[in-house]
């Protein structure tokens, strides 16, 4: 059979309230044309984003009803021990409430054990919080993409690597003391969620023994690029997802984990390292924010959900059904003409929307246009990744549509592209926008707009 279907059946269902266009237009306008501001009940399919929006499992939710709640040492704690060390080969575990936690404790211990006056964190592209903690510590987040990172309409497997050549001269040109470690971030979610090859995994781990330096990874979507690695990389295609997760983890010294992409729970993440040293450091500044180093800032409950769905994630029929659906919705969006950065990553699918709506200047916010008209027409949610979110900091203008794991079903896909298509048919119509209230910092999610 060609056809792929939903590795599942819905036991469980969440009923989602129909509204029309015109109840749509009033609410958009009430939240002031932003839709971080649209009450989520207001909304049909929620592609905001894909993390903590997971649907969990039986099995998961069963788990949840055996949580251990323990202050300390509670079984929960030792199943999730068990299954990161299992996956990931790393020796120190350490759980955490989300990602951004695990990168300001990591940040912190590894800057300090430097020493240095100006230290430099390279990454193939930092994801904003990981920015964001490295220069709270008065370091530099440096990126290295790949140049066909750039390009959104070319087809290239591996999008997400990191330029070897460029991290090279940059390790050669600083010293060793300025360099706490060299980060990758798999899958490259601020270059649209692409993947990053072993081969590039292995180069900069290579580079990373030569010059001395602690090799992390951002692991948030570990499972997914593990998939493409497989599916893309002729040497892996015999080799299990878990095996390829295996051998990604086997190759850095530690990661930190947002489990609320491929850990398909709600809350969560950890940080592991292969250092003793390091990960004594870790536990001490734990206590002080998160907790006890047997829960971190988790219920016992959390632990087991995330133990059971870091089992799930790398179950090769889900990773198709959730790759497939993505790829398809790819595949009718350049049959209409809908441009988009190719190929599509794991998670989302990002609309070029300044080539999309090119009679909308960029200072009027392309973006915004297009995600405010998927919700009044089609009561969908994407979010702008462009000038509203970054200001001049960026040469793109994209929407973003993020998948939730296990959330919506094909027909729920196929509204989808019908609604775009609608609004492909009558883009002229569409406006560009203007802001007229806005925050200093991350302007996006609270901003007012105005229709031009
Ligand atoms: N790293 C990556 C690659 C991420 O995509 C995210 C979150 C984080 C770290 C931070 O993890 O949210 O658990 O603290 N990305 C979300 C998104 C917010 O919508 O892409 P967190």
């Amino acid at each position: 059979m060609k056809t792929v279907i939903e590795p599942f059946r819905i036991k469980m269902v969440e009923p989602i309230r129909m509204t029309t266009v015109v109840e749509r237009e009033q609410i958009l306008k009430k939240a002031n044309y932003n839709l971080f501001l649209v009450p989520a009940k207001d909304v049909l399919i929620d592609l905001l984003t894909d993390s903590g929006t997971a649907a969990m499992s039986a099995a998961q939710w069963a788990g949840m009803m055996e949580g251990d709640e323990s202050y300390a040492g509670s079984k929960s704690f030792e199943r999730f021990e068990k299954v990161v060390k299992e996956l990931t080969g790393y020796p120190y575990i350490i759980p955490v409430h989300q990602g951004r936690a695990a990168e300001k404790i990591l940040f912190h211990v590894a800057i300090r054990h430097l020493g240095s006056r100006q230290p430099m964190v390279p990454n193939n592209t930092h994801f904003d919080t990981t920015r964001a903690n490295v220069e709270y510590l008065g370091a530099k987040a440096i990126d290295f993409p790949v140049l066909e990172a750039s390009q959104p309409a070319l087809r290239k497997p591996f999008k997400g690597n990191m330029d070897l050549e460029k991290l090279e001269n940059f390790l050669n040109q600083h010293a060793k003391k300025d360099v706490p470690l060299i980060m990758m971030t798999i899958t490259n979610n601020s270059r649209g969620g692409q993947p990053v090859s072993m081969q590039n995994l292995k180069g900069v781990q290579k580079l990373a023994q030569k010059y001395k330096i602690p090799f992390f990874l951002d692991a948030a979507r570990f499972a997914e690029n593990a998939y493409f690695i497989q599916q893309r990389e002729p040497k892996y295609n015999t080799k299990t997802v878990k095996e390829i997760a295996q051998e990604i983890f086997r190759l850095s010294d530690g990661c930190t984990m947002s489990a609320k992409k491929d850990g398909l729970v709600n809350m969560g993440g950890f940080l592991a390292f292969h250092s003793k040293k390091w990960a004594m450091s870790a536990r001490s500044l734990l206590i002080l924010t998160e907790g006890f180093p047997t829960y971190g800032g988790l219920a016992g409950r959390d632990l087991e959900a995330i133990a059971q769905g870091l089992e799930e994630v790398v179950d090769e029929d889900y990773l198709k059904y959730r790759i497939r659906t993505i790829e398809y919705i790819a595949i009718r969006l350049i049959q209409m003409g809908v441009p988009i950065v190719q190929p599509p990553g794991g998670h989302a699918i990002y609309i070029d929307a300044a080539s999309f709506l090119k009679h909308i200047p960029r200072s009027q916010f392309p973006g915004q246009s297009l995600v405010c008209e998927l919700y009044v027409r089609g009561g969908v949610r994407g979010v702008e990744i462009g000038s509203v979110m970054f200001g001049a900091n960026t040469d793109m203008e994209l929407v973003r549509l993020a998948f939730p794991r296990r959330v919506y079903t094909q027909s729920h896909v196929d509204y989808l592209l019908e609604v775009i298509e609608e609004i492909t048919k009558n883009k002229s119509r569409l406006h560009g926008y203007k802001i007229t209230y806005e925050e200093p910092i991350m302007r996006h999610f609270t901003a007012h707009f105005k229709p031009i």
